[in-house]
Protein backbone atom coordinates (compact mmCIF):
# COMPACT_ATOMS: atom_id res chain seq x y z
CA UNK A 1 0.00 0.00 0.00
CA UNK A 2 1.36 3.24 -0.38
CA UNK A 3 0.95 6.79 1.37
CA UNK A 4 -0.52 9.43 -0.24
CA UNK A 5 -0.42 11.72 2.53
CA UNK A 6 3.88 11.53 3.32
CA UNK A 7 6.52 12.46 0.63
CA UNK A 8 8.48 9.26 -0.32
CA UNK A 9 12.27 8.83 -1.81
CA UNK A 10 11.51 5.30 -3.25
CA UNK A 11 14.37 2.81 -3.22
CA UNK A 12 13.17 1.67 -6.06
CA UNK A 13 13.34 -2.27 -4.03
CA UNK A 14 10.40 -3.01 -4.94
CA UNK A 15 9.66 -5.38 -1.94
CA UNK A 16 11.53 -3.46 0.50
CA UNK A 17 9.55 -0.23 -0.67
CA UNK A 18 6.26 -2.20 -0.53
CA UNK A 19 6.99 -2.94 3.82
CA UNK A 20 7.47 1.03 4.25
CA UNK A 21 4.45 2.13 2.11
CA UNK A 22 6.45 3.55 -0.98
CA UNK A 23 10.01 4.04 0.67
CA UNK A 24 11.75 5.84 3.09
CA UNK A 25 10.57 9.68 3.73
CA UNK A 26 11.58 12.02 2.10
CA UNK A 27 14.58 14.47 3.32
CA UNK A 28 15.07 11.96 6.24
CA UNK A 29 17.89 10.33 7.55
CA UNK A 30 17.91 6.47 7.43
CA UNK A 31 20.19 4.46 8.89
CA UNK A 32 21.07 0.72 8.06
CA UNK A 33 22.77 -1.59 9.97
CA UNK A 34 24.52 -4.98 9.69
CA UNK A 35 27.22 -7.44 9.54
CA UNK A 36 29.97 -8.42 7.21
CA UNK A 37 28.28 -8.82 3.47
CA UNK A 38 25.20 -8.27 4.93
CA UNK A 39 24.41 -6.70 1.78
CA UNK A 40 24.95 -2.91 3.16
CA UNK A 41 27.05 -1.04 0.37
CA UNK A 42 24.69 -3.15 -2.14
CA UNK A 43 21.19 -1.54 -0.82
CA UNK A 44 23.09 1.82 -1.23
CA UNK A 45 24.65 1.52 -4.77
CA UNK A 46 21.24 0.02 -5.69
CA UNK A 47 19.42 3.04 -4.11
CA UNK A 48 21.46 5.54 -5.88
CA UNK A 49 21.23 3.64 -9.07
CA UNK A 50 17.67 3.20 -8.98
CA UNK A 51 17.24 7.13 -8.02
CA UNK A 52 19.16 8.56 -11.16
CA UNK A 53 17.97 5.99 -13.50
CA UNK A 54 13.94 5.45 -12.97
CA UNK A 55 13.23 8.54 -10.37
CA UNK A 56 15.50 11.07 -12.11
CA UNK A 57 17.18 12.14 -9.16
CA UNK A 58 21.00 12.84 -8.40
CA UNK A 59 22.98 10.88 -5.98
CA UNK A 60 26.07 11.66 -3.87
CA UNK A 61 28.05 8.40 -2.74
CA UNK A 62 30.80 9.35 0.24
CA UNK A 63 32.82 6.48 1.05
CA UNK A 64 35.35 6.40 4.15
CA UNK A 65 36.70 2.78 2.33
CA UNK A 66 40.27 2.72 0.85
CA UNK A 67 39.00 1.88 -3.03
CA UNK A 68 36.41 3.56 -5.12
CA UNK A 69 37.10 1.76 -7.94
CA UNK A 70 36.66 -1.39 -6.10
CA UNK A 71 33.00 -0.48 -5.35
CA UNK A 72 32.25 0.80 -8.20
CA UNK A 73 33.33 -2.79 -9.59
CA UNK A 74 30.69 -4.65 -7.51
CA UNK A 75 28.14 -2.44 -8.83
CA UNK A 76 28.94 -3.39 -12.26
CA UNK A 77 28.81 -7.04 -12.09
CA UNK A 78 24.68 -6.16 -11.44
CA UNK A 79 24.59 -4.39 -14.45
CA UNK A 80 24.92 -0.65 -12.96
CA UNK A 81 27.47 1.19 -15.08
CA UNK A 82 27.84 3.83 -12.80
CA UNK A 83 30.80 5.33 -15.03
CA UNK A 84 28.09 6.49 -17.69
CA UNK A 85 25.71 8.03 -14.50
CA UNK A 86 28.93 9.96 -13.58
CA UNK A 87 30.06 11.48 -16.80
CA UNK A 88 26.47 12.70 -16.92
CA UNK A 89 26.95 14.40 -13.84
CA UNK A 90 24.14 12.20 -12.27
CA UNK A 91 26.15 9.90 -9.40
CA UNK A 92 28.57 11.44 -7.77
CA UNK A 93 31.73 9.22 -6.03
CA UNK A 94 33.38 10.91 -2.91
CA UNK A 95 36.05 9.43 -0.92
CA UNK A 96 36.56 10.63 2.46
CA UNK A 97 39.55 10.06 4.61
CA UNK A 98 38.64 8.65 8.44
CA UNK A 99 40.70 12.32 9.16
CA UNK A 100 38.68 14.58 7.25
CA UNK A 101 36.86 16.88 9.77
CA UNK A 102 33.74 17.78 10.62
CA UNK A 103 33.99 21.21 9.10
CA UNK A 104 36.08 19.90 5.77
CA UNK A 105 33.34 17.85 5.12
CA UNK A 106 30.33 19.93 5.78
CA UNK A 107 31.93 22.60 3.35
CA UNK A 108 32.50 20.03 0.70
CA UNK A 109 28.81 18.67 1.04
CA UNK A 110 27.59 21.90 0.22
CA UNK A 111 29.32 22.38 -2.71
CA UNK A 112 28.74 19.33 -4.39
CA UNK A 113 25.16 19.12 -3.36
CA UNK A 114 24.18 22.65 -5.15
CA UNK A 115 26.68 21.78 -8.01
CA UNK A 116 25.05 18.53 -8.96
CA UNK A 117 21.59 19.36 -7.79
CA UNK A 118 21.92 15.93 -5.52
CA UNK A 119 19.01 14.25 -3.65
CA UNK A 120 20.34 11.33 -2.25
CA UNK A 121 23.38 10.87 -0.09
CA UNK A 122 25.23 7.42 1.35
CA UNK A 123 27.88 7.53 3.49
CA UNK A 124 29.74 4.24 3.77
CA UNK A 125 30.24 3.33 6.71
CA UNK A 126 29.60 6.54 9.09
CA UNK A 127 31.35 4.51 11.73
CA UNK A 128 34.66 5.76 10.09
CA UNK A 129 34.03 9.55 10.86
CA UNK A 130 33.86 8.43 14.73
CA UNK A 131 37.06 6.59 15.07
CA UNK A 132 39.03 9.89 15.56
CA UNK A 133 36.37 10.95 18.40
CA UNK A 134 36.28 9.37 21.56
CA UNK A 135 33.71 11.24 23.62
CA UNK A 136 29.80 10.03 23.21
CA UNK A 137 28.92 13.53 23.60
CA UNK A 138 31.10 14.86 20.51
CA UNK A 139 29.92 11.87 17.82
CA UNK A 140 26.42 12.83 18.75
CA UNK A 141 27.46 16.64 18.25
CA UNK A 142 29.45 15.70 14.96
CA UNK A 143 25.95 13.20 13.61
CA UNK A 144 23.36 15.46 14.31
CA UNK A 145 25.46 18.41 12.84
CA UNK A 146 25.69 16.33 9.64
CA UNK A 147 22.60 15.51 9.08
CA UNK A 148 21.18 18.56 10.48
CA UNK A 149 22.52 20.61 7.87
CA UNK A 150 21.94 17.44 5.03
CA UNK A 151 18.29 17.97 6.21
CA UNK A 152 17.98 21.22 5.77
CA UNK A 153 19.48 20.92 2.22
CA UNK A 154 16.24 18.53 1.56
CA UNK A 155 18.39 15.22 0.70
CA UNK A 156 17.28 11.74 1.58
CA UNK A 157 20.11 10.47 3.22
CA UNK A 158 21.63 6.86 4.34
CA UNK A 159 23.84 6.26 6.73
CA UNK A 160 25.84 2.25 6.83
CA UNK A 161 27.00 1.69 10.12
CA UNK A 162 28.45 -1.67 10.75
CA UNK A 163 27.65 -4.44 13.18
CA UNK A 164 28.81 -7.59 14.92
CA UNK A 165 26.32 -9.30 16.85
CA UNK A 166 22.94 -8.67 17.65
CA UNK A 167 21.26 -5.74 16.02
CA UNK A 168 21.05 -2.95 19.01
CA UNK A 169 24.66 -2.11 18.66
CA UNK A 170 25.64 -4.71 21.43
CA UNK A 171 29.21 -6.42 20.78
CA UNK A 172 30.25 -9.59 21.47
CA UNK A 173 31.19 -8.85 24.96
CA UNK A 174 28.22 -6.77 26.01
CA UNK A 175 29.33 -3.30 25.11
CA UNK A 176 27.70 -0.66 23.17
CA UNK A 177 29.39 0.43 20.01
CA UNK A 178 30.75 3.83 19.41
CA UNK A 179 27.75 5.05 16.68
CA UNK A 180 25.03 3.42 18.69
CA UNK A 181 23.92 6.76 19.17
CA UNK A 182 23.09 7.16 15.56
CA UNK A 183 19.84 4.47 16.21
CA UNK A 184 18.41 7.07 18.15
CA UNK A 185 19.24 9.99 15.76
CA UNK A 186 18.41 8.87 12.68
CA UNK A 187 14.63 9.10 11.23
CA UNK A 188 14.87 4.81 10.65
CA UNK A 189 16.66 2.15 11.29
CA UNK A 190 16.82 -0.99 8.76
CA UNK A 191 18.77 -4.03 9.83
CA UNK A 192 20.45 -6.56 7.59
CA UNK A 193 20.80 -10.42 8.26
CA UNK A 194 23.45 -12.03 6.18
CA UNK A 195 21.12 -15.66 6.96
CA UNK A 196 17.66 -16.02 6.28
CA UNK A 197 15.49 -15.51 10.01
CA UNK A 198 12.24 -15.03 8.36
CA UNK A 199 11.57 -18.37 6.82
CA UNK A 200 12.15 -17.22 3.42
CA UNK A 201 15.25 -16.42 1.18
CA UNK A 202 18.50 -16.62 2.56
CA UNK A 203 19.03 -13.37 3.63
CA UNK A 204 17.17 -11.01 5.79
CA UNK A 205 15.78 -7.66 6.22
CA UNK A 206 13.96 -5.74 8.92
CA UNK A 207 12.58 -2.02 9.69
CA UNK A 208 13.22 -1.70 13.17
CA UNK A 209 11.80 2.07 13.29
CA UNK A 210 10.83 4.56 10.78
CA UNK A 211 9.35 7.74 11.75
CA UNK A 212 6.05 9.46 10.34
CA UNK A 213 5.10 6.05 9.06
CA UNK A 214 3.30 2.73 9.53
CA UNK A 215 5.96 -0.52 8.38
CA UNK A 216 6.10 -3.72 8.62
CA UNK A 217 8.21 -4.95 11.58
CA UNK A 218 8.68 -8.04 11.00
CA UNK A 219 12.01 -9.49 9.57
CA UNK A 220 11.09 -10.22 5.49
CA UNK A 221 13.42 -12.39 3.19
CA UNK A 222 15.72 -11.13 1.35
CA UNK A 223 17.83 -12.43 -1.51
CA UNK A 224 20.93 -10.65 -3.73
CA UNK A 225 21.35 -12.19 -7.12
CA UNK A 226 22.52 -10.83 -10.22
CA UNK A 227 20.61 -7.88 -10.34
CA UNK A 228 21.33 -6.91 -6.44
CA UNK A 229 18.59 -7.04 -3.78
CA UNK A 230 15.17 -8.40 -4.23
CA UNK A 231 13.00 -8.30 -0.45
CA UNK A 232 9.30 -9.18 0.79
CA UNK A 233 7.06 -11.00 -1.71
CA UNK A 234 9.10 -10.35 -4.44
CA UNK A 235 11.90 -13.63 -2.76
CA UNK A 236 9.08 -15.80 -3.00
CA UNK A 237 8.30 -14.28 -6.80
CA UNK A 238 11.41 -14.93 -7.95
CA UNK A 239 12.56 -18.31 -6.87
N1 LIG B 1 26.15 -11.72 -8.09
C1 LIG B 1 25.89 -12.04 -6.81
N2 LIG B 1 24.95 -12.97 -6.55
C2 LIG B 1 24.67 -13.28 -5.29
N3 LIG B 1 25.25 -12.74 -4.21
C3 LIG B 1 26.18 -11.81 -4.41
C4 LIG B 1 26.55 -11.41 -5.73
N4 LIG B 1 27.50 -10.46 -5.61
C5 LIG B 1 27.71 -10.30 -4.28
N5 LIG B 1 26.94 -11.11 -3.58
C6 LIG B 1 26.86 -11.21 -2.11
O1 LIG B 1 26.83 -9.88 -1.57
C7 LIG B 1 27.73 -9.78 -0.49
C8 LIG B 1 28.37 -8.41 -0.42
O2 LIG B 1 27.41 -7.50 -0.04
P1 LIG B 1 27.85 -6.03 0.40
O3 LIG B 1 29.20 -5.69 -0.09
O4 LIG B 1 26.73 -5.15 -0.02
O5 LIG B 1 27.89 -6.21 1.97
P2 LIG B 1 28.23 -5.16 3.11
O6 LIG B 1 27.18 -5.31 4.12
O7 LIG B 1 28.44 -3.82 2.50
O8 LIG B 1 29.59 -5.75 3.67
P3 LIG B 1 30.82 -5.01 4.39
O9 LIG B 1 30.37 -4.71 5.79
O10 LIG B 1 31.90 -6.02 4.34
O11 LIG B 1 31.13 -3.76 3.62
C9 LIG B 1 28.80 -10.79 -0.77
O12 LIG B 1 29.38 -11.24 0.43
C10 LIG B 1 28.06 -11.88 -1.50
O13 LIG B 1 27.56 -12.81 -0.56
MG1 LIG C 1 30.09 -2.49 2.50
Amino acid sequence: MVDEVIDRCPTGVVGFDKICRGGFVRNSDNLVVGGPGSGKSTFLLQFLWNGATQFGENGLYCSFEPDIAETLNDAMAYGWDFSKLSSEGKIKFMRFSPQTSIEELKKELMKVIAQNSIKRICFDPISVLALNLNDKGKIRETIFELSSLIKRLKVTTIFVDESLEGEMGLTRDGEWTKTDILRFLSDSVTVFYESGIAGVGDRAVRIVKMRRTAHERKAVGMKIGDSGILAGEDVVTNE
